[in-house]
């Protein structure tokens, strides 16, 4: 199945960033794991909201299912919700902490209810969840 994963924002700092909370593993980790689950998946990563939308917009006619952890922009991006709702392709949000049990600011997801499915505080384990599940459910 072509599976499009995209990371949002300090996700190239994993292993660095707040290691007790996103673990000690970093970015290129996470992208071998995510391959070896899904050989055929695309893997993007962008600190930038406008190339995380130009991202999504391609993806029509290309992928038939995007995995994404929009980090920080779950909390604040309409844009990011409205283009995973304008290409209309099964979408499934990922995170590797439990955002639900953090700050206040992080319970709300702009992205959560144009996505089918939510993994959650698994690290990378969240990734796997959402490929399985994009998995069963279309292909
Ligand atoms: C995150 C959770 C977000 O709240 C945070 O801003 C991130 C990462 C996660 O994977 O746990 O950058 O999406």
């Amino acid at each position: 199945m072509k599976i499009l994963v995209v990371n949002g924002p300090n996700m190239n700092l994993l292993g660095i960033r707040e290691p007790k909370i996103y673990g000690p593993r970093s970015y290129e980790e996470l992208c071998s794991y995510i391959k070896k689950l899904e050989p055929e998946c695309e893997l993007f990563q962008s600190n930038h909201e406008g190339d995380i939308i130009d991202k999504i917009q391609s993806a029509i006619g290309s992928f038939e299912g995007i995995v994404i952890n929009p980090a920080g922009y779950t909390h604040t991006s309409v844009a990011i919700a409205d283009a995973l709702s304008a290409v209309g392709i099964p979408a499934v949000e990922v995170h590797l902490s439990d955002v639900n049990s953090r700050e206040d600011f992080r319970k709300l997801s702009f992205v959560r209810p144009v996505c089918e499915k939510t993994f959650m505080g698994r690290g990378f384990e969240s990734y796997a969840d959402a490929i399985n599940y994009l998995k069963e459910a279309h292909s």
